[in-house]
C-alpha cells in the first residue's frame, strides 16, 4: 500500500521494514475504534467550519459504509498497510476521493491511536469487569450453601484452626471485589480524550476537543499534550490489575488442585472440567486449574513488557510504544479466558462435608481453643498456651485427639480442667466462638454475605 507520508523521500520503504514495523496484524482489532473516533473527529471538524459540512457529512457517510463492512465481516484488510489508522484513512480517500484527504486535518497518528487504546481499553475494563462480577455471583451462591461446612484452615500449609468452607471461599470473594474496582479505577484512567494533542504541540485548528469527548462518551479531556500522546498508564493499571486479578485466580486454582489430590480429597471436580491420561488409566487432572495457574505468568510478562518499554522513553510519541498493543491485548485475551473457564468450573465442583470436617478433627486445630478454655478459668494467655502445647505434645506421641484425652489426664496437666472442656473444644464450638466481624463463625460468614450483595447490587452488570 501506498505510504500517505511519502512526500519527503527518495525511494519506498525497504520490504524488510515494512514488514518489521507494521502493526496491522494485531491493531486491526482495533478498527472499530479508529472508525468511530474518526467519525467524531470529523463531525467536529465540520461543525467548527475547519472542513466544509459537504466534506464532513461525506466523510462520516464513508467510515459508517466501512464499519458496516466491517461488522458484518465483509470488509476485506489490506494487510500491506502500516497499520489500522492509515488502512482506514487510505480506504476512505480511495472511496470518496479528496474529501478523505481532509479527515487528518488537526490530527496525528500519535493522538489517534492514543484515542483507539483508550476507547479500547475502556471495552475492556468494562468486560473484565462483567466476567468478574459473575465469579463473584458464583463464589456468592456456593458461600451461601456452605456457612455450616466445617474445614480446616492453615498457615504455612499446616491445620491451624477450624473454619468454614463459606468463610474460605468468602476470602476469594473480598480479592475479586477489591480486582473489579481496581478495573473500575483503571477504566477512568482510560475515559480521558487525548484528540488535540496532534503530534505532540497540540494544533493550530479551532478543534472543538470537548465536542469530540462528548460525542464519544468520554468524561474528561487530556490536559497536556506532550503526555496526551505519550501516556500509557491506563494500560499499564490494566495491566496492574489483570495480574493482580491473575495471581488471586491462581491461589484458588492452586487450593482447587490440592484439594483434588488424593491426599487431601475435600473437592471433586465435575468430569467436564477434568482430563485423563493416554497412558494412566486411573487419572483425573485438574487441567483447567492448572492452565490458568500457568497462564498467570503470561499477564505478569505482559506488565513488565510494557513497563519496561516504557522506563526509557523520552518525551513524546516513539515507536517503541506500538509495543503496548500486543501486551495489552494479551493479557486480555489471557483474562476473558480464563475467567469464564474458571467461573464454570467452580460452579460445578462439588466439595466433601464430611471428608472436610473430619480432616479439620485431625492436626490439633482445636488447641488454641484449649487455652484460650483455660483463659476463661483465669490463666494468663502464655501459661495457658503451654499447657495446651504440652497436652498437644503427649498426643502426638500417643497419636491421639485432644478430645481423647480423659478428663484425670487433663487434669494432671493443670487443675483447672472441668468436664466443659470438651464441648469447648469441639469444631462446632471452635468455630462458633469466632464471630467478631470478619470471623468465620455461621452468623458472621452471613453479615459478611449480605455485605458482599449488597456491594454487588452497587455494581450492576449489562446481563
Ligand atoms: N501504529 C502506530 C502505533 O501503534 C501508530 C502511531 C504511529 N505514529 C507515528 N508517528 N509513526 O503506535
Amino acid at each position: 500500500m501506498a505510504k500517505l507520508w511519502a512526500g519527503r523521500f527518495e525511494k519506498p520503504t525497504n520490504a524488510l521494514l515494512d514488514d518489521f514495523q507494521s502493526s496491522i496484524p494485531f491493531d486491526q482489532r482495533m478498527l472499530e475504534c479508529d472508525v468511530t473516533g474518526s467519525i467524531a473527529h470529523a463531525t467536529m471538524l465540520g461543525e467548527q467550519g475547519i472542513i466544509s459540512r459537504e466534506d464532513a457529512e461525506s466523510i462520516v457517510a464513508g467510515l459508517n459504509t466501512i464499519l458496516a463492512e466491517y461488522r458484518a465481516g465483509k470488509l476485506v484488510i489490506d494487510m500491506t498497510a502500516e497499520d489500522v489508522h492509515m488502512f482506514v484513512e487510505a480506504l476512505l480517500t480511495e472511496r470518496i476521493g479528496d474529501a478523505g484527504k481532509r479527515l487528518h486535518t488537526g490530527r496525528s497518528r500519535n493522538d489517534q491511536v492514543a484515542l483507539d487504546v483508550r476507547m479500547y481499553a475502556r471495552q475492556a475494563n468494562m468486560h473484565v469487569r462483567e466476567l468478574l462480577l459473575k465469579l463473584l455471583d458464583v463464589i456468592i451462591s456456593l458461600s451461601e450453601e456452605h456457612t455450616g461446612t466445617i474445614m480446616a484452615g492453615y498457615t504455612h500449609l499446616q491445620k491451624a484452626q477450624p473454619i468454614t468452607l463459606s468463610f474460605h471461599l468468602m476470602a476469594y470473594a473480598q480479592m475479586f471485589m477489591r480486582d473489579v474496582t481496581r478495573f473500575e479505577h483503571a477504566y477512568e484512567e482510560a475515559d480521558v480524550m487525548p484528540l488535540g494533542s496532534g503530534a505532540l504541540a497540540g494544533t493550530t485548528y479551532p478543534l472543538n476537543r470537548e465536542r469530540v469527548a462528548e460525542l464519544l462518551g468520554f468524561s474528561e479531556v487530556t490536559d497536556n499534550a506532550l503526555d496526551g500522546v505519550s501516556d500509557r498508564d491506563f494500560l499499564l493499571s490494566f495491566l496492574s490489575a489483570a495480574s493482580i486479578c491473575m495471581m488471586h485466580l491462581s491461589r484458588f486454582c492452586e487450593e482447587l488442585i490440592l484439594w483434588s489430590t488424593n491426599e487431601f480429597g475435600t473437592a471433586v471436580m465435575d468430569d467436564g472440567f477434568a482430563t485423563g491420561s493416554s497412558i494412566m488409566p486411573q487419572k483425573k487432572n485438574p487441567d483447567a486449574c492448572e492452565l490458568t495457574r500457568g497462564k498467570t505468568g503470561r499477564v505478569y510478562g505482559d506488565l513488565m513488557a510494557l513497563l519496561t518499554v516504557m522506563k526509557g522513553l523520552p518525551l513524546a510519541y516513539n515507536k517503541d510504544m506500538q509495543e503496548d498493543k500486543e501486551a495489552f491485548f494479551d493479557a486480555y485475551d489471557t483474562l476473558i479466558n480464563c475467567l469464564p473457564t474458571f467461573t464454570e468450573m467452580l460452579r460445578t465442583t462439588s466439595f466433601r462435608k464430611e471428608t472436610m470436617y473430619e480432616s479439620a478433627g485431625l492436626g490439633f486445630t482445636n488447641a488454641t481453643d484449649l487455652a484460650d478454655y483455660l483463659v476463661g478459668k483465669g490463666l494468663p494467655f502464655r501459661d495457658a498456651h503451654h499447657v495446651s502445647g504440652s497436652l498437644v505434645g503427649k498426643c502426638v506421641r500417643e497419636n491421639r485427639a485432644l478430645t481423647d484425652l480423659s478428663l484425670d489426664e487433663l487434669r494432671a496437666a493443670h487443675p483447672s480442667f472441668e468436664e466443659d472442656v470438651y464441648e469447648a473444644i469441639s469444631l462446632e464450638a471452635c468455630v462458633e466462638r469466632r464471630k467478631l466481624r470478619g470471623g468465620p463463625a455461621p452468623e458472621a460468614v452471613k453479615n459478611s454475605i449480605e455485605r458482599a450483595k449488597a456491594w454487588r447490587a452497587n455494581h450492576p452488570t449489562e446481563a
